[in-house]
């Protein structure tokens, strides 16, 4: 048996941070001491974390790894995109999987996806994809929950979104199943217009893609959602990626009269980047993603739901594209631009720097955000997402005295931008330790390719 010991840590959980020490025999967790405990004279590999703090290796509930979107693929496969999610310190993915070919069933996504995922080096999950519904449809979601993927998306936008006949019976079903339904929130009808309209005109720059879905589209599309549920006796429902001041308010008046199934969560590029980007011609095609990036008082309002917690998680929606060229396909035309930015590498020590260093949450509440919900929500925290005797020894440790520049070229991410480039961040990542198993010191990857497990989820 092989014993880690990561000693004299500032270690913080979902409930509190202390220092102490941390045993883990192989790759569970088995013992914690606090600072004035004496710890065991085993013979254990030792990791002095003086001054450091030790944090739960993240859960990152929403990525896009080798997302095909028929013309181009997101750059990131899962071997680039696990490194980077490993090396920001996130040792468990939920990936979402792309649309499959036209018609097909609900269970063809789940065998591409097991392929793609091989070379992974983080554990993961995936997410289903709904994009049709018929009986055949509804048979199989019990069929994916068997085989441990228990949460499904659905888009309520896009060529292959689901309409409300569809949607209802869906949340009918995941009630009956006990299945979490995800959702993409933006009103179809009212987004296809104004890019139609925009288009006929002429107005075909970056700024008209923010333009073109409004934060009106999204608040419908939440409400509407979250109703649908609550009338389909309140299955688990989760709002991937909010982004608006008004989609909260959809949000807190759904939750008024019974909100326990109800959960919702934003990414970093919504808290950090704000719709004036799309102002510049060139540059703008970064940052085309949808939902589209809002005012400064939606990152405001989006901090406080944060704080207050009525937002339960932080996802990157990590789904990169060269901005030298695939993103230039949109270079006339917004709407050909392929949707979605780079994130996962930095959205802890993003998290870590701006949100607990500046005070605008605790580190619990980071922890909570973006290690525990996650985890708690998607069916596998017994395992992962907290620091606790039992789980898996998956751990971030997390210099808070280093300062340092973000820069893309320090970054591992399989793309040519980040969105938080020329970021001063306070704290930096020096090991990542994934099922006990040290998998990053300082920058650098050091694991095996294909290291990651899949996890099946309950
Ligand atoms: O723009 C985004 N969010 N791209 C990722 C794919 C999707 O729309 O979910
Ligand atoms: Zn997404």
């Amino acid at each position: 048996m092989r014993h880690l010991l990561i000693k004299n840590a500032k270690i913080a959980t979902s409930q509190k941070v202390f220092e102490g020490s941390v045993l883990c025999e192989d790759s569970v967790i088995t013992q914690i001491f606090s600072k004035n405990e004496t710890l065991p004279d085993y013979d254990a590999d030792t990791i002095d974390a003086l001054g450091c703090y030790l944090l739960p290796g993240g859960v990152d509930p929403h990525t896009h790894f080798d997302l095909d979107i028929g013309y181009t693929r997101a750059s990131d496969d899962f071997y680039t995109g696990g490194v980077a999610a490993a090396c920001g310190g996130t040792t468990t993915i939920i990936d979402h999987m792309a649309f499959g070919p036209k018609g097909a069933e609900l269970t063809h996504q789940p065998k591409v996806y097991a392929q793609l995922a091989k070379p992974c080096v983080i554990d993961y999950g995936f997410h289903g994809i709904i994009q049709h519904v018929n009986e055949q449809v509804l048979a199989d979601m019990a069929t994916l929950k068997n085989n441990g993927i228990t949460s499904l998306k659905l888009y309520l936008t896009y060529d292959d979104m689901i309409d409300d006949d569809g949607i209802f019976k869906v949340l009918l079903r995941a009630k009956q199943l006990g299945i979490t339904i995800c959702a993409h929130c933006e009103n179809n009808a009212a987004v296809n217009a104004l890019r139609a309209s925009y288009v006929s005109q002429g107005l075909t720059q970056p700024k008209y893609h923010a333009l073109s879905r409004p934060p009106q589209a999204e608040a419908e599309a939440v409400f509407r959602f979250l109703m649908l549920a609550k009338i389909a006796g309140s299955p688990k429902a989760y709002i991937v990626h909010l982004t608006s001041k008004l989609g909260l308010e959809a949000l807190t008046l759904a939750r008024k009269s019974d909100g326990e199934n109800i959960f919702a969560e934003t990414c970093p590029q919504y808290l950090f980047c704000t719709d004036e980007l799309y102002n510049n011609e060139q540059e703008g095609l970064k940052y085309i993603m949808s939902p589209p990036l809002r005012t400064q008082s939606d990152t405001y309002a989006l901090w406080q739901a944060l704080a207050e917690e009525s937002i339960q998680t932080i996802g990157t929606d990590h789904c990169p594209f060269f901005f030298a060229t695939q993103k230039q396909r949109g270079k006339d035309n917004f709407t050909l631009c392929p949707n979605g930015a780079p994130g996962v590498q930095l959205r802890m020590q993003l998290l870590f720097s701006e949100g607990f260093m500046k005070s605008r949450i605790s580190l619990p509440q980071l922890v909570r955000l973006c290690c525990t919900n996650p985890a708690k929500i998607f069916g596998i925290s017994q395992k992962k997402g907290d620091i606790a005797v039992g789980a898996d020894a998956d751990f971030v440790i997390i210099d808070p005295g280093i300062s340092w520049q973000v820069t893309k070229a320090e970054l591992c991410e399989n793309v040519d931008y980040t969105p938080y480039e020329g970021f001063k961040l306070k704290g930096k990542i020096k090991t990542v330790i994934s099922r006990g198993e040290t998998i990053v010191t300082g920058e650098h990857y050091i694991g095996k390719k294909g290291r990651g497990q899949f996890l099946h989820r309950v």
